[in-house]
């Protein structure tokens, strides 16, 4: 098992990578590694999360109340945010919030990333669905985010940034890279005149590919609701995980129950 100071040292260096790579300015951005049930480190709040040493990293407990902070550091405002994460996904060991440019852009044009454009993205995220908007440090944003938090590991924060966790701190990390890359492509190719989009057998084929990789985490692959119902799933849907499109929305669930009740009587 990783030492403490060990996995503070990672945080830092992932901290680096977030500012470096231009996910962040200034102050922004958090980052939180679960430890066990009842123990999280997580960045300081205002500082650069490009510039921390392992003095930096903070202790919470499963409510985000401050287990240990060195002089002068308070943890990261939005530690209800990860909070939440955590209690919903208990697959989950690591979340990382940042503001990339791309990915933000999208997030603050209201459009969520559902175009099938690569097979990485469709592989690595499905889509990324937008968590409606929430004044930050408030109970708003983990609610938004608890909506999508089930489906997806990646999501959009509506006029504000991403989210992205999984089951290492890297991994949360490369899914926010992947997310980026991939909302930098789909703005290019619109600058362009418009991505040519895979087709559903194309997609379909990706998540095959997933799924015989037992691929960990939550993807439309093997969680959107309409495939559960053995119906065409997520990108295939015809749609958006923030519009009309039923993957990780709560109609889904009640449509997919109706349909149910509907064919019952039908005697289907
Ligand atoms: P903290 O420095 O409090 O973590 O906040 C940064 C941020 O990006 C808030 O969204």
């Amino acid at each position: 098992m990783v030492n403490e100071y060990e996995i503070k040292k990672q945080i830092c260096e992932i901290g680096k990578r977030i500012y470096d790579n231009g996910m962040v300015a200034s102050n922004d951005g958090n980052i939180s590694v679960k430890l066990n049930d009842h123990e999280f480190l997580c960045t300081p709040t205002g500082v650069s999360k490009g510039f921390m040493t392992p003095e930096y990293i903070c202790k919470v407990d499963e409510n985000g109340r401050v287990l240990q902070a060195n002089p002068g550091f308070k943890p990261s405002s939005e530690i209800k945010m990860h909070m939440r994460v955590y209690k919903e996904r208990p697959d989950v060991n690591a979340v990382v919030h940042a503001h990339p440019i791309y990915a933000t852009s999208f997030a603050i044009a209201g459009i969520p990333l559902t175009q099938p454009i690569m097979p990485e993205a469709v592989i690595a995220l499905g889509c990324v669905p937008i968590a409606e908007y929430g004044t930050p440090s408030t109970e708003e944003i983990p609610d938004a985010v608890s909506k999508h938090v089930q489906y997806f590991d990646a999501v959009l924060l509506e006029n504000h940034g991403a989210l992205s966790y999984s089951d290492s701190l890297l991994a949360a990390y490369h899914k926010m890279e992947s997310l980026e890359f991939y909302a930098r492509l789909l703005y290019n190719a619109k600058m362009l005149g418009g991505p040519k989009e895979l087709s559903k057998q194309q997609v379909e084929r990706l998540y095959e590919i997933r799924r015989q990789f037992g691929m960990k985490g939550r993807h439309p692959a093997d969680l959107c609701p309409n495939a559960k119902e053995g119906k065409p799933s997520c990108h295939s849907c015809g749609g958006s995980c923030g519009g009309n499109c039923t993957c990780g929305n709560d109609d889904a669930d009640l449509i997919a129950e109706i349909t149910k009740k509907v064919m019952a009587q039908l005697g289907k």
